[in-house]
């Protein structure tokens, strides 16, 4: 029920997918819910589609059947737009078409009272191109909800510019009842939730353009190593390549061609050729029905007898890695020049850049990340030149306590530090905007896209000045101004506060 106490009767415009969600939270919700769909039998069909859902809820035993009885006959489906004339709010869940919305929202003008609001689900539309059809635009806002409805626990509220405080706390007040977290975002594209998730596709796309690492070995890492649910690329080849693509190149285009978010080349071709994922059997993996194939593990080589090992004393993980080393019988030497094997740990440098900085022999040095946790995952980088024989002693001794090891070709910011740089930066920079509370940013982030920690608190641990560290060297090497630090990153890492601090009250 409502806790906001408010029943609403509520019109849901458009039984597809979105529509279906929304009218099952909102009527469980304890809410009155019209379903209409320009399409006949498309309203009913979703109707029947959503007792169906909460029937299961009985079935399970979480629902009486009295319950079940009361939500169902809360849920009423429409046969023409004029039946909504009674709503007090009207949730539009229609096609993804700028012309069809205003079309829709025009003729709801004329139907529902002045004093309602309409709201829509678009989630790449600009809502106030939306509203300026209305002669009330202070009554217009985005209301953003997450696929599958019920399941995902958050919704953004948009408000555009020229809606009302008052309809921005009645869909807040409306969500937060039906037991979902509601956060309000600006009117800029990708709203929050998928301005914030840019990060991981864009570098995640870079760092396989570079050629660092495959995009197998790119998803292993973040997935098992830093801790995404989902590496990008099995994301990407989730959504659809065709689909991803599209929102790729819209956000880039909506941001004026923002740097930060410039589509990769790598993209185009592959949807040209039908490489959208699970859908065409074939995306950056190829699929055997529902299954993934993935290809054979990599071999690791033995450690050779009598091998020696260098570690960098400045390393984060040098007590570690020693103890690695004695277990495994290789022998740890203070003298770089006596060792077959040199490791370091650098923060935001490349493998071939430290060597040379530090006068070490490219050709036997090895860059291990010192930021996943070391009994977890570890990221081997090799230098320019790194033989094939100290990468093969460098595999086998982080390999020998049997933890996974990943080697990729040589990178600022390995792959994990990169990523994870990016994605605080560009939240850093969504809170320099104002686009979202900073408590709406973490929540929305976490819930809508399944983050471990929201991106701010990521950054605090790991630690900003190494966030802004990886930024600043990125910018250095690649000259990309993609990489240029926002100033809400410079700045709390200046003066050494927390990045959740939020802003000075003017
Ligand atoms: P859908 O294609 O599953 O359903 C759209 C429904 O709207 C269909 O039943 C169709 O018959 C009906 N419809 C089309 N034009 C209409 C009109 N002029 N008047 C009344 N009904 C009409 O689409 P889906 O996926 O439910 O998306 C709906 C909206 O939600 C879109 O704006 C989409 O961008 C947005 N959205 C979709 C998400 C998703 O994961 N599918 C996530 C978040 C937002």
């Amino acid at each position: 029920m409502s806790s906001s106490n408010t029943i609403h009767q509520i019109g849901v415009v458009g039984g597809g997918a979105m529509g279906r969600g929304i009218v099952q939270l909102l009527a469980q919700a304890g809410h009155q819910v019209y379903c209409f769909d320009a399409f006949e039998g498309a309203a009913a069909g979703a109707v029947e589609f959503v007792i169906g859902k909460i029937r299961r809820g009985v079935e399970k035993g979480s629902l009486s059947a009295a319950e079940f009885e009361r939500i169902c006959s809360s849920i009423h489906v429409c046969a023409a737009l004029s039946d909504l004339a009674g709503c007090s709010i009207v949730i539009e869940a229609i096609v993804e078409d700028l012309e069809a919305k205003r079309q829709l929202f025009r003729a709801l003008e004329s139907v529902v009272a002045d004093t309602a609001i309409l709201a829509s689900n678009t989630s790449s539309l600009t809502v106030a191109e939306i509203a300026a059809a209305c002669a009330r635009a202070q009554r217009v806002a985005g209301l953003h909800f997450f696929n599958p409805v019920p399941l995902m626990k958050v919704a953004e509220v948009v408000a555009a510019v020229r809606t009302s405080d008052a309809t921005v706390q009645t869909l807040h007040a409306l969500i937060d009842g039906a037991g979902h977290r509601a956060v309000i975002t600006a009117d800029q594209p990708g709203f929050l939730v998928n301005h914030a998730g840019r990060g991981l596709y864009t570098e995640g796309l870079r760092v396989v353009e570079e050629q660092v690492a495959s995009p197998a070995d790119v998803d292993n890492l973040l997935r098992d190593a830093a801790g995404f649910r989902m590496g990008p690329f099995e994301l990407l080849d989730l959504t659809g390549l065709d689909v991803s693509s599209r929102v790729m190149t819209s956000i880039y285009e909506q941001f004026q061609h923002e740097p930060r978010f410039r589509p990769s080349s790598l993209v185009p071709p592959r949807v040209a050729a039908g490489l959208y994922g699970r859908k065409t059997g074939e995306g950056w993996y190829v699929y055997d029905g529902d299954r993934k194939q993935t290809g054979s593990p990599r071999l690791i080589p033995a450690l050779s007898a009598g091998m020696t090992v260098w570690i960098d004393p400045q390393a984060t993980g040098a007590g570690a890695l020693a103890a690695l080393a004695s277990a495994a019988g290789v022998r740890c030497v203070d003298e770089p020049a006596r060792a077959d094997l040199l490791i370091v740990q650098p923060w935001g440098t490349d493998a071939t850049t430290t060597a040379i900085e530090r006068g070490l022999d490219a050709s036997r040095c090895v860059a291990l990340d010192p930021l996943p946790p070391f009994e977890r995952h570890r990221t081997l980088m090799l230098t320019a030149s790194t033989t094939g024989t100290a990468r093969d002693a460098a595999l086998a001794l982080l390999a020998s306590d049997g933890t996974p090891v990943t080697v990729i070709n040589d990178s600022p910011g390995f792959v994990v530090q990169r990523v994870l740089a990016t994605i605080v930066n560009i939240a850093a920079n969504i809170a320099q905007r104002g686009i979202a509370s900073v408590e709406d940013l973490e929540d929305a982030v976490m819930l809508g896209l399944g983050y471990p920690y929201g991106p701010l608190s990521w950054g605090d641990r790991i630690g900003g000045e190494r966030v802004l560290a990886v930024l600043r060297q990125m910018q250095a090497a690649t000259g990309d101004p993609r990489y240029r630090p926002s100033a809400w990153l410079v700045r709390r890492v200046g003066l050494g506060i927390s990045l959740l601090t939020p802003e000075a009250k003017r």
